[in-house]
């Protein structure tokens, strides 16, 4: 900021007979301002270089935090939003907040510092020139507020469209299999195109509002720079003030006119960054209704299970009740299987046990104690479950089969790939160190069936979950497995099994038969239900014999 005042002392040096500058010899003024402005450079490589490890500071804390926040969200968070719009907040809404938060903010910072000197330095040295000039300020500061609101709003669906877009590429490149199979190319192409468009238009919008406002504002401040020419010039004829004083102001006023410029500039980024910043809120705000943390400490999820009176519907469906007033009693240690029509709510049985979702009214309890009083997580690591849709990670075999206990030994891998009747592994060139692809894509359906049992397996659960877990299998793997699991149905664990086949049913010590009216149709063991010839279990079983 000390230039355009040095340079005016200069020239009006040049025209005084001592030649003086702050009563320097010019010679000596030169080297100690070159002094001044190295200091300066040194100052501003430092700020420049503090702001920039700040701001990815913050960038990496805020993408940790909210990472951590997201991942112990409730099932029903995830029914709701869609994984690619959080990996968008996760990636482009914390990279513009951080921006926002320090180069944007600094650099507004230091044109609003800029702006005011250069202002008290004008009117210093003329207050009828800074009148001038005051004349622009008004129109200017309203288009910049207008502006800055403009851009937040237009930032803020830029945002949430880009959210859209990863959502999209995300699912259909994740699934392209599928696609591909319908010959749904085109479509989704036409479908990410769509959305490009949106996107587009919205920027196309934003060019279009930023160009008007910087150039309005560009012209108005070249006409005041004119006009202030013009007065000057009369004042500099009048004697009123020096030529170096005038050659001072009118470059005080490009310095504060550009400094305000780039104020308007920083503040509809900044104004960006709120848009992505309150995106972020909505996420951080969000609190999961069950927490995975608190409650009491689970060691043992042995017992008697009791499902009472329970009514349920999905979140994301209030209306449909899945259950109303379940109620059943799973003895401990016993082989349990749950037979009922599809849709009728045999897996949401095993939901509602995990604590993914929770009753909408009624109780379960395992040993008399109500699971929504117990810790999830703890509780969660007593329980194996294997998925009806198993999903594994993109690791190896060894790591996905060791992912609910991370500290597994070598021989306790192989042992739990033993009784889920793993053997294909040893086939393959890399044995259990053999990657699986996203999602277990590089295996076959039967094949990731059975290491997810061996993943469950591995946990030593109090319960195991079977949900359709043998599905994919020929009879011949089912039944390997089902006599692999043999020992395990002896042991203390209580096994709910939740299957079609007539060959594991039959297996099972107690059958409860789901009705349709979301409550326990039938109970008891395979010969006695089989028996009650209008029973919905005989008529299951009859409709799976013929076929009909
Ligand atoms: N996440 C969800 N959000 C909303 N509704 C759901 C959700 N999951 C399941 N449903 C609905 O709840 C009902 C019970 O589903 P559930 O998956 O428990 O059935 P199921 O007995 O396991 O069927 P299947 O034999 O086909 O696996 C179904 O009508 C289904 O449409
Ligand atoms: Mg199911």
């Amino acid at each position: 900021m000390a230039v355009p005042f040095s340079i005016g002392k200069i020239f009006d040096s040049a025209t005084q007979v001592d030649g003086t500058v702050f009563g320097m010899q010019l010679k000596h003024f030169c080297v100690a301002f070159l002094a001044v402005l190295a200091g300066g450079a040194c100052a501003s490589c430092g700020q420049m270089a503090l702001l920039k490890i700040i701001g990815e500071r913050i960038i990496t804390k805020l993408r940790s935090s909210l990472y951590k926040h997201t991942y112990v969200q409730n099932a029903e968070f995830f029914d709701t939003h869609r994984v690619g719009d959080l990996i968008s907040r996760l990636g482009n809404d914390t990279t513009m907040v951080g921006r926002s938060i320090t180069e944007n903010l600094s650099d507004g910072l230091r044109s609003l510092a800029f702006a005011t000197t250069g202002m008290g330095m004008m009117t210093y040295i003329s207050y009828k020139l800074v009148g001038v000039l005051a004349l622009a300020f008004p129109p200017l500061a309203a288009g910049a507020f207008l502006y800055g609101r403009a851009v937040r709003d237009l930032s803020r669906r830029i945002q949430s469209n880009q959210g859209t877009l990863t959502r999209i590429a995300e699912e259909r490149l994740g699934n392209v299999r599928t696609s591909q199979a319908f010959a749904g190319e085109r479509q989704e192409v036409h479908r990410y195109n769509d959305q490009t468009r949106k996107i587009f238009n919205l920027a196309k919008r934003e060019a279009v509002i930023s160009a008007t406002f910087f150039s309005t504002s560009s012209f108005l401040g070249n006409a005041t720079f004119l006009a202030l020419l013009y007065v000057g010039d009369s004042m500099v004829r009048s004697g009123s003030i020096t030529v170096g004083d005038l050659t001072t102001f009118v470059m005080y006023t490009g310095v504060a006119g550009g400094s305000l410029f780039g104020l308007s500039a920083a503040y509809s980024d900044l104004m960006k960054g709120v848009g992505a910043a309150s995106r972020l809120f909505e996420l951080q705000d969000h609190r999961p209704i069950i927490s995975p943390t608190k409650g009491m400490a689970v060691k043992s999820a042995r017992g008697m299970i009791e499902f009472h009176d329970v009514h349920f519907a999905y979140p994301t469906r209030p209306s449909i009740l899945v259950f109303d007033g379940l109620s059943l009693r799973i003895a401990p240690g016993r082989n349990v299987a749950i037979v009922a029509p599809s849709g009728a709510g045999k897996s949401t049985v095993a939901s509602l046990l995990m604590r993914f979702y929770a009753p909408t009214r009624g109780t379960i309890t395992i040993n008399g104690h109500d699971i929504s009083k117990m810790n999830a997580r703890q509780l969660r690591r007593r329980i194996g479950l294997v998925g009806q849709e198993p999903v594994l990670f993109s690791e190896s075999i060894a790591e996905n089969v060791a992912y609910g206990k991370p500290e597994a030994t070598k021989s306790e891998i192989l042992e739990a790939l033993r009784l889920a009747n793993c053997h294909f592994v040893h086939d393959f060139p890399n044995g259990i160190d053999t990657l699986v692809g996203a999602r277990g894509a590089q295996l076959s359906g039967g094949q990731k069936q059975r290491i997810a049992i061996a993943r469950a397996l591995l946990k030593d659960p109090d319960i195991l979950i079977l949900d359709e877990a043998t599905s994919a299998l020929d009879v011949e793997s089912e039944t390997l497995v089902n006599r692999a699991l043999e020992p395990l149905r002896q042991g203390p664990r209580t096994i709910i099994t939740i299957t079609h086949r007539l060959s594991t049913i039959s297996r099972s010590d107690t059958i409860i038969c789901l009705g349709a009216d979301g409550k326990v149709a039938q109970m008891g063991t395979y010969h006695h239900l089989i028996a009650d010839k209008d029973g919905v279990f005989a008529k299951l079983v009859k409709q799976q014999i013929s076929g009909r």
